[in-house]
């Protein structure tokens, strides 16, 4: 089934000697979007080949691993996110061999693979689903699912008030054959994505059974989509009118971080475990939790349950660095208190990308601070993750035309903020060229016509340009043994810069609008932009770029420091 591709030779730092702890606890994780990253057979849209092709870029880029979003067999109503068979490719990404050539590929070129798992919700064409559907009125094959009567004289209403991510009711009435409306069935997400029913045995074996087909792949672990949401509280009880939006922002409810879940979680630590492989080799899970604070999140990452959990409430912050500064202490502490390593993430396919976040004053400002936030992630203790483009610099494309979105949340208006469509525009690879070298045809989301200017091919080689500024920063945080997993303390700074310290190692971050002056923290490593120093020594000379005098830190900045 594996075709020998001919890889192009890939200079790489050598790996930092393992901590012994686990290699997840400082892994720099790039996240691929399958159907935006690379399109191997024209068709417009990303494949399994294609990623394979381009997995040098990843090495090169000086990665650990790769995560895979969904590429199952799906109809897509949702990116994939609705599974209709979770052992098999669907025919637009490839064939299981590809995906098998892939995770080897990967491994010969020293990158972990993580796949995409979703267990809070199947396709509404998923066998179980169609034969829930066929088992009128309330048969059995419907207990997999949440199937309800409806409220008002003739169940017209839904079961209850939860209201769907994407926007409208989460319950969507079935109908009988001869027309007459029947029982309703629960989606947190899109009416295609109904819910399992997680206190079905037969959902919890299967969930182990696919985990096991993947493993036995030779997957690396999974990242578990909604990993918050498979347990919903007893009874399903209301949320109340007008509380929802309310309660979503603080996520307090009824089907949204309920404890069961750890159940679940913990039975699926058994089963990685069960994999062996040592620190280095271990099968990992990453929970995505959308879950109110960094304390509630720990939970999800104890000893027992997964290895990490994405932290959205970094993610969300915005540009200050005194909020910046409580949601790394914050993060930190809790994962501290369970013995867990932190992630940090700044984009990923569901949220506007921070380039675009952070421009306030307009995109020059925002690539300059998307810069920064870089450099200040990859030197925070834990582990990142990398969202595909970022490390182009990429910004949000805002101008898509309606006809061409696909994002379910955009059909259902006044669900989840934000268009999702916008950060998931294909990557730009070179200069000219179809779809800018994504493949040999056009690309499911149209590109903007400056992206050929700030393709891998464009930057490349270029002094400054932000794929050489990412791979400076993954190349150094390699090479020195203090940065990744250990310790961190914060040195004092004026207002709107943060100074952190680690082992011989000191990064800076101006997030104010102008250039603040420090003393020289030590020998410049990287910066994201060019760094003043002065003022003029008493003999005339400028003040070097190793310890001595004072340093002007560029407005929207951050610089790495040996000491
Ligand atoms: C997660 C995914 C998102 C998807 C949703 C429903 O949040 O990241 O893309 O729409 O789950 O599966």
């Amino acid at each position: 089934m594996t075709q020998e591709l001919t890889t192009p030779a890939v200079q790489t730092e050598p790996a930092r000697p393992g901590s012994g702890r686990g290699w997840w606890r400082d892994a720099v994780i790039y996240q691929v979007y399958v159907r935006s990253f690379a399109d191997s057979d024209g068709d417009g849209v990303g494949d399994l080949r294609g990623v394979r092709e381009r997995l040098p870029h990843l090495a090169g880029l000086g990665v650990d691993a790769v995560w895979l979003t969904p590429f199952y067999v799906s109809p897509q109503a949702d990116g994939g996110y609705d599974v209709a068979d979770y052992r098999a490719v669907d025919p637009l990404f490839g064939t299981l061999g590809d995906a098998d050539d892939l995770v080897r590929t990967a491994h010969e070129l020293g990158l972990k693979v993580i796949v995409d798992i979703v267990p809070n919700h199947t396709s509404d064409r998923h066998p179980w689903f169609r034969a829930a559907l066929a088992d009128r009125p309330r048969g059995a094959a419907r207990e997999r699912y949440h199937f309800r009567p409806g409220r008002g004289a003739d169940g017209e209403l839904p079961p209850n008030d939860w209201e769907s991510v994407f926007g409208g009711p989460a319950w969507t009435r079935t109908a009988e054959p001869d027309g007459t409306p029947g029982d309703w069935y629960l989606h947190l997400f899109a009416p295609e994505q109904p819910d399992l029913n997680w206190d079905h045995p037969e959902v919890r074996e299967e969930f182990v059974s696919i985990l096991r087909f993947w493993l036995d792949l030779g997957v690396d672990g999974f990242r578990v989509d909604v990993a918050h949401g498979m347990v919903k509280a007893p009874g399903m009880p209301d949320i109340g009118r007008g509380e929802q939006a309310r309660l979503i922002a603080g996520q307090a409810l009824p089907f949204f971080d309920q404890d069961g879940v750890h159940d679940i979680h913990r039975s699926w630590r058994r089963l990685l475990d069960s994999y062996g492989g040592g620190p280095d080799g271990a099968r990992v899970g990453v929970a995505e939790a959308w879950v109110a604070d960094a304390e509630r999140l720990a939970l999800y990452v104890r000893p027992d349950e997964l290895h990490q959990a994405f932290n959205f409430h970094f993610l969300t912050c915005p540009w200050d660095a005194a909020g910046m500064r409580r949601v790394i202490d914050e993060s930190l502490a809790a994962t501290a208190s369970v013995g867990a390593a932190t992630t940090w993430v700044l984009s990923n396919h569901d949220v506007v990308r921070h380039a675009t976040r952070y421009a306030a004053a307009g995109p020059e400002q925002g690539l300059a601070r998307a810069r920064a936030a870089a450099l200040l992630m990859l030197a925070l203790p834990g582990s990142a993750y990398v969202y595909q483009g970022e490390e182009l610099g990429l910004p949000e494309v805002l101008d898509l035309p309606d006809e061409v979105r696909q994002d379910p949340a955009f059909q259902r208006a006044a669900g989840q903020e934000g268009y999702r469509d916008g950060c998931r525009v294909p990557i730009p690879w070179s200069r000219t060229g179809a779809s800018y070298g994504f493949g040999p045809g056009g690309s499911w989301l149209p590109q903007p016509e400056t992206w050929g200017g700030l393709s891998v091919e464009a930057q490349a080689g270029v002094p400054g340009s932000t794929l050489e500024l990412y791979r400076a920063a993954l190349a150094l945080r390699r090479r020195l043994p203090g940065l990744g997993d250990g310790p961190m303390a914060w040195l004092p700074a004026p207002e709107g810069v943060l100074a952190l310290s680690r082992p011989g190692f000191v990064c800076t971050l101006n997030t104010l609008g102008t250039p603040v002056d420090l003393p020289v923290p030590g020998r410049e490593l990287l910066a994201s932009e060019p760094m003043a120093y002065g003022p003029p020594r008493g003999d005339g000379a400028g003040a070097a770029a190793d310890g001595a005098g004072t340093v002007r830190l560029p407005a929207d900045s951050c610089a790495w420091w040996a000491v």
